[in-house]
Formats: structure tokens, C-alpha cells, sequence
């Protein structure tokens, strides 16, 4: 039986093993010197039930073509209805090789080369390229920025649907703001989409590192069920990006068979022995312990980070993440350009934040996304260090 509390976050592993993150410092940061606190994956052991199936696996000789699990489907319907309260079908679920792929696809599948599709800013790159690599026409919608979080602009969002729209890209938990959006948030975009005709791809890859009810989008009603593609993944709560897994959920038979056509056209609905393994032991008893456990480690890291800028550094100003290990750190108090403060914070401050430019070049001006999923030892420090050099961030 595992007990609360059995696992050590606080300890550093070495990352130097051709991680995008450690190894491509130099090449995007122009220096080695720096803690990378970029890309979205955690400086925290994989657990240890994860790594035992993979490791029990990989000693077999032959690592040859496999069926998919019977086991994978019912890993992933048993998690979304005891995490999550949603009933899903096998025949609804599509696994395919990443989350990336999935928007891609279900652009494709959705819409028709020139159509809009509609996406809330500021977000995750990819949620524009998925759109303007299929040739489909971008329309970006600003996310309100309100005194205490990043709200959807409803009249705004309204105002931009036209006949051409065909689809809404939601990032649900979203990155990089770290909002939870309600059951009244979800239901109103919904039958918004509804009325005017649009199928909405969620992406809610964070849901499992919310710190408040996470609610699916296309749980909250059969209608709006009926035109949602979900997509979700245990990539991120359990720290295994670099297995390329990932699950597409359509409840509407049409839906679910416009997407699979172009995921089999693609070729991106298999994975590998080892992702598929990685899956049903993330989604297992064991995992819904190293869930309590791990979110209450990165909550704290939030919560000290914001409290620390609201009391020491308020000039670096933030709205309250509410899931993920992201901080979305707001720097427009400072009279330096973008540029000039990413500077600042790479060559004084010594730490490498994602760009807030990849997330949109106008709501992430001046905003840099800070990963907090690293020992809390070092939270401190990256703070202290931004404390010291705070004076030069703003130079005011
Ligand atoms: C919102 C969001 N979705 C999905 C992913 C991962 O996608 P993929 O499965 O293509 O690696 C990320 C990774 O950063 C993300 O931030």
C-alpha cells in the first residue's frame, strides 16, 4: 500500500542527457551559466512505478509491433470518470503520438483550407502553427486582463466569429496563464459554439495539475459533447514528454470519424510499446497518489513564488496560477524593451524563461512564462536573484 508523502521532489538529477531543455540552453540562451526554467517539462524524477513497467518491458528481447491494449482504453475511461466525473466510451478514444499532432489533425479534419479558427491569447505556440500550416486563417481573440486572473472575453470572442469560423482552440487548464476555467465559463463558451455552428478542440494536457476542480469542456453538456474533440495526456503530471503519447477523445461518431480519417492518413495514431505502458501504470492507484502528491509540491512552489513578488518584487506582477508548474510573469512595469529585459534576465539574473513572444507578440510583450517544477532549494534562489537584479529589470 503507498502512503501520502513517499516521495522526495527535492532532490537535483542531472538533466545533461540531451534534454531540449539543459542541452539547447546555450544554442537559444547564448550561455550554459543559466537555470532553465523553460520548457514545460518538470526537474522531478518520473515515478518510480512508471520507470518499473518500462524498465520490466525493455529486458524482453524483442521490442517488435504491438496490438493496442485492451488495457490502455479502460486505463484512460477509468481515469477520466474517477478523476474527472466523465463517462467516455473505447470507441470513443484515438491514441496518437502527441498532442501537437492532434491539433493538427483536427484542424485539418474540421475546417477547410482558408476558414478561421479562433484561438485565446496569449497561448502555447503551436495552437497558431497547427491553424497556419494547414492553411487555415489564425483569429486571435485577447484574454481579458483582469485585476486578479486572465478572463475569456465573451463579447470579443463573439464579435470575431464570422461564417468562416469552424473551430475554437481552448487550452483548458490554459498554458501559459495557469487559469482553470469554470463550469459557467465552459457552458457559455460551449453554446456559443453551438449556436453558431463551431466544434471545439480542448486541449487539457494540464487537467491533472489543477489546484481547483478541473472540469472537462465536453462533460458539461450532451450537446456541447457532441462537438468537442478533446485531448489530453499524462505527458505532463507524470514527467513523461519524451514518451510522445498523447489521447484524442470524440463522443460524436461523425466527430470522432472526420478526426480518425486524417490521424490514419498521417499515420500518428500508434505509439510505442513503452508510451503505451507508460500510460495504463500513470493511470493507475499509484498514480492518483503521486497526483495529490506532486501537485501539493508544485503548489507550494507557485504559491511561495507569487507571494514572495507580491511582497518583495511587485513591480513583477503575475495573476494566480491556478494548474500547471507555470508562472506567467507579467515585466510591464519596466521602461526596457522586451529584449532588453530578457537580457537582464539571462545575463544578471543567470535564468532562461520562455519567451512570452512564441505565446503572441502583443498580449506577451513584456511577459516571460517561468517553469517552477524544479527543487524548492532553487525556487529561492531564482527569486533571491531576481530580488538583487530587480532594479535593473525595471530600470525605473
Ligand atoms: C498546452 C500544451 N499541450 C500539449 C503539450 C504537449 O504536446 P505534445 O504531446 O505534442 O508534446 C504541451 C507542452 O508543452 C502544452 O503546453
Amino acid at each position: 500500500m503507498l502512503a501520502l508523502d513517499m516521495y522526495n521532489f527535492d532532490k537535483k538529477i542531472n538533466r545533461k542527457t540531451n534534454s531540449l531543455k539543459y542541452d539547447d540552453l546555450e544554442s537559444v540562451f547564448g550561455s550554459k551559466d543559466i537555470d532553465a526554467l523553460w520548457v514545460a517539462d518538470m526537474d522531478i524524477a518520473t515515478p518510480i512505478f512508471i520507470r518499473d513497467a518500462i524498465l520490466k518491458r525493455s529486458k524482453h528481447k524483442i521490442y517488435g509491433y504491438e496490438k493496442t491494449k485492451d488495457k490502455l482504453y479502460s486505463s484512460i475511461q477509468k481515469w477520466q470518470h474517477e478523476q474527472y466525473n466523465w463517462k467516455i466510451k473505447t470507441k470513443d478514444i484515438l491514441v496518437v503520438n502527441g498532442i501537437r499532432a492532434s491539433l493538427s489533425a483536427g484542424v485539418k479534419a474540421y475546417s477547410n483550407i482558408g476558414d478561421e479558427v479562433i484561438t485565446f491569447t496569449p497561448v502555447w505556440t503551436p495552437f497558431f502553427d497547427s491553424v497556419t500550416r494547414n492553411d487555415r486563417k489564425l483569429v486571435k481573440v485577447k484574454l481579458q486582463k483582469n485585476t486578479n486572473s486572465y478572463d475569456i472575453d465573451f463579447k470579443a470572442f463573439t464579435k470575431a466569429i464570422t461564417k468562416n469560423t469552424k473551430i475554437l482552440l481552448l487550452c483548458s487548464p490554459h498554458n501559459p496563464t495557469g487559469r482553470v476555467w469554470s463550469k459557467k465559463e465552459l457552458l457559455k463558451l460551449g453554446n456559443i459554439c453551438l449556436k453558431h455552428n463551431i466544434k471545439i478542440i480542448s486541449d487539457e494536457i494540464y487537467s491533472d495539475l489543477s489546484f481547483k476542480k478541473f472540469i472537462p469542456i465536453a462533460s458539461v453538456s450532451k450537446d456541447i459533447s457532441n462537438i468537442t474533440l478533446t485531448l489530453n495526456s499524462p505527458n505532463k503530471a507524470f514527467n513523461i514528454a519524451g514518451l510522445n503519447v498523447s489521447y484524442a477523445i470524440a463522443q460524436d461518431r461523425k466527430m470522432y470519424e472526420e478526426f480518425s480519417k486524417i490521424a490514419n492518413a498521417r499515420y500518428i495514431n500508434n505509439i510505442t510499446i513503452f508510451s503505451s505502458l507508460a500510460v495504463i501504470a500513470s493511470y493507475s492507484k499509484e498514480g492518483k497518489i503521486w497526483i495529490e502528491e506532486i501537485k501539493q509540491y508544485l503548489k507550494n512552489n507557485i504559491r511561495y513564488t507569487e507571494q514572495y513578488l507580491k511582497e518583495n518584487i511587485p513591480s513583477i506582477k503575475y495573476k494566480k496560477t491556478n494548474a500547471s508548474y507555470l508562472i506567467w510573469l507579467d515585466f510591464t512595469d519596466s521602461s526596457l524593451s522586451h529584449e532588453e529585459i530578457q537580457k537582464v534576465l539571462i545575463k544578471k539574473c543567470k535564468i532562461g524563461l520562455s519567451n512570452g513572444h512564441g505565446f503572441d507578440k502583443e498580449t506577451g510583450n513584456k511577459h516571460f512564462r517561468m517553469n517552477l517544477a524544479i527543487p524548492f532549494k532553487e525556487v529561492k534562489s531564482v527569486l533571491k536573484r531576481l530580488f538583487r537584479y530587480n532594479a535593473k529589470i525595471i530600470n525605473i
